[in-house]
């Protein structure tokens, strides 16, 4: 039985009766449109079929009880009168944030017994964290009974994790996590939260390879590249990178400082590779949109430098399969994971070659995920 399927009994073995509801929430894989989200920018994720549950029992007083059933059992407990930060048991701080940023809106909480697990890898670049925010505020929601839109359900989890977590990410994590709809990726406009539903490409299958090598976010160098495209956009007098075309960064891209211009070109080139992406989807033109992954990629690597050798290795060797239209890191970088669009017919092969020839040429086993698009956070039935 797996973890998931077990944990209703894990649930009761500890705390002494049964839940009374499940939600999920998924992680996320993005197609195309990396680190635009926070410059107002395009993405287009799709929810994958690994996701974060919790199991929940309400209580009579204002305490909430955690454990996590995938970190051996670790537990950790707090009031829901005083929120603070927990060092020694960080993964509690995104439950922490959630019912921290639903409080400052003014709604009240119940208290809670949960317990958390899950199938998105841990710090591979699949949101796990995302999924985790998702996942209880939905299950906050649901006990507490208030009414609030999933757009706002998803801010709020962002507010959790800038504020509180204290993790500058955009909103395209916790946005596909609330509102995935299964056999679509979204395309959204992150500036106004406006999006759309687009098909994913026919003929060919969405595939996340995993490097094994974690990502230390908050450490990297995300924020620096946040301030970046910052300093690139008061260079240019507007509100965010959103809004210069590449015809005004061409004519002014001297002006910055070398490093500067070549972020600013990596977020603007991404933006209109996401739209192109999304118009090659829907004509389901596969090379068209295999051929924007790629340049993507070339983008993050050479002009965002968020790639490493072993993203490029992985993405190398993905290229030289037969049947592989196109392939690219996801999520912020420096680890993680890439995706990849293969061709139904090929993916077995695919599958097969780049987890030997990745394991040969770095030494560990890489994880292959075939992924089907699903629906955002819910209750499970
Ligand atoms: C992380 C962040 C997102 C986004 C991506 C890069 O996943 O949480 O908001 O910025 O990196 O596209």
């Amino acid at each position: 039985m797996s973890r998931l399927e077990s944990l209703p009994t894990e649930f009761a073995n500890i705390f002494g009766a049964p839940a009374e509801h499940i939600f999920r929430a998924p992680g996320r894989v993005n197609l195309i449109g990396e680190h635009t989200d926070y410059n107002d920018g395009f993405v287009l994720p799709m929810a994958i079929d690994r996701e974060m549950r919790v199991a929940a029992r309400k209580r009579d007083d204002r305490r909430v009880r955690l454990v996590a059933l995938d970190l051996g059992g670790k537990r950790s407990e707090f009031s829901l009168d005083v929120i603070a930060r927990e060092e020694a048991q960080r993964w509690s701080n995104y439950i922490r944030g959630v019912a921290w940023a639903l409080q400052a809106r003014g709604l009240h909480l119940p208290g809670l017994d949960l317990a958390l697990s899950g199938d998105v890898p841990l710090g591979s670049g699949l949101s796990s964290s995302a999924a985790l925010e998702v996942c209880a505020a939905t299950t906050f929601q649901f006990f507490a009974g208030f009414a609030m839109s999933k757009v706002d359900l998803a801010r709020l989890c962002q507010q959790a994790e800038n504020d509180f977590v204290g993790m500058k990410s955009g909103i395209m994590d916790q946005f596909i996590s609330a509102l995935a709809v299964a056999g679509h990726a979204l395309l959204i406009d992150c500036r106004d939260l406006a999006y759309q539903k687009a098909p994913l490409p026919r003929g060919a299958t969405v595939v996340v390879c995993n490097t094994m090598k974690r990502r230390g976010l908050v450490d990297s160098a995300y924020n620096t590249r946040r301030a970046e495209c910052e300093q690139a956009a008061r260079q240019f007098g507007v509100k965010a990178l959103r809004d210069v075309s590449l015809e005004q960064f061409a004519e002014r891209e001297k002006e910055l400082p070398p490093t500067v211009a070549r972020r600013a070109r990596h977020i603007i080139t991404e933006n209109a590779r996401v739209l192109d992406a999304v118009a090659a989807a829907r004509q389901n033109d596969l090379a068209a949109f295999g051929n924007l992954m790629n340049a993507s990629h070339e983008s993050l690597r050479d002009d965002y430098a968020v790639s490493c050798a072993e993203l490029d290795t992985l993405v190398d060797l993905a290229r030289a399969q037969r049947g592989c239209l196109g392939a690219r890191l996801t999520g912020a970088g420096f680890g993680g994971c890439t995706v990849n669009l293969v061709r139904d017919d090929a993916v077995e092969t695919f599958t097969a070659n780049v987890a030997r020839e990745y394991q040969a040429r770095v030494k560990i086993a890489p994880e292959i995920y075939v992924c089907r698009a699903t629906d955002g956070a819910s209750i499970v039935k």
